[in-house]
């Protein structure tokens, strides 16, 4: 089914998951290398880097979106109030620190007045942000710094998923999984 249900994620939740999960593992690999290449390749991976950058912005505001409208998935009783309010936590701010990953890296390539280029079909400055050196400063400090957020954010869910299918042997991982798992 493609709607959530209160004891599973639906296809398009999982999806979308997995989707951006890939994407956003991608940008990190793209964004480590692409200031220590040589030209072109450089110019080129900044490219792709925006452009995945500002297709993975869609993809998520149309996961808010979908979530808003779906049921979430509840925990089994035997895990403690205090897991539950970790895993609803670390949820959120893996959304805010994605928006503002997304966000600081795209004021910073429209400060620099480099205009990101959406696939050679048009360019896509940022909303209200000027061509400015202090603005293109604040917006990269920002943008490393989530990073390194986002990094251990994803590297605490990744160790829970885990912890709840080797574990705990529970079916918090099967239920975002690709197909029907549940036990
Ligand atoms: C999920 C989204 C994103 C991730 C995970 C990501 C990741 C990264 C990483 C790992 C770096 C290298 C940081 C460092 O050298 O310490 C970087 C740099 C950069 N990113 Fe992103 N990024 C994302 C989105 C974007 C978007 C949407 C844009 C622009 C439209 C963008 C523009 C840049 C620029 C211009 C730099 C170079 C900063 C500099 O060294 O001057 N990023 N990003
Ligand atoms: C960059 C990578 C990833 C990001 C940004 C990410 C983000 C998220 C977010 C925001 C949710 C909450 C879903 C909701 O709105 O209810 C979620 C759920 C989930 N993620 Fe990830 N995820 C990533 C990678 C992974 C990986 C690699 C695994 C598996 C090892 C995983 C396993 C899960 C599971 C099992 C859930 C459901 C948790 C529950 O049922 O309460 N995720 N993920």
């Amino acid at each position: 089914m493609i709607k959530n249900t209160t004891t599973t994620y639906g296809s398009l939740s999982k999806f979308l998951h997995w989707t951006i999960a890939l994407g956003v593992i991608f940008m990190l690999i793209i964004g480590f290398t692409m200031g220590s290449v040589d030209e072109p390749l450089s110019s080129k991976l900044y490219g792709y880097h925006e452009e995945v950058g500002l297709t993975i912005l869609g993809i998520l505001l149309f996961r808010i979106y979908w979530r808003w409208w779906n049921p979430v998935p509840v925990l089994p009783n035997s895990i403690p109030k205090w897991q539950r309010a970790a895993s609803s936590f670390t949820h959120y701010l893996l959304y805010i620190a994605l928006l503002v990953m997304i966000g600081s890296g795209w004021a910073k390539s429209t400060s620099s007045g480099y205009t990101p280029n959406f696939y050679g079909l048009f360019e896509l400055p940022m909303p209200f942000i000027p061509v400015s050196t202090a603005v293109k400063h604040l917006a990269k400090q920002i943008h490393v710094t989530t990073v390194w957020i986002i990094i251990s954010l994803v590297s605490l869910h990744i160790l829970a998923a885990l912890h709840h299918h080797f574990i705990l042997k529970d079916n918090i991982l099967r239920r975002m999984l690709p197909g029907n798992w549940i036990k």
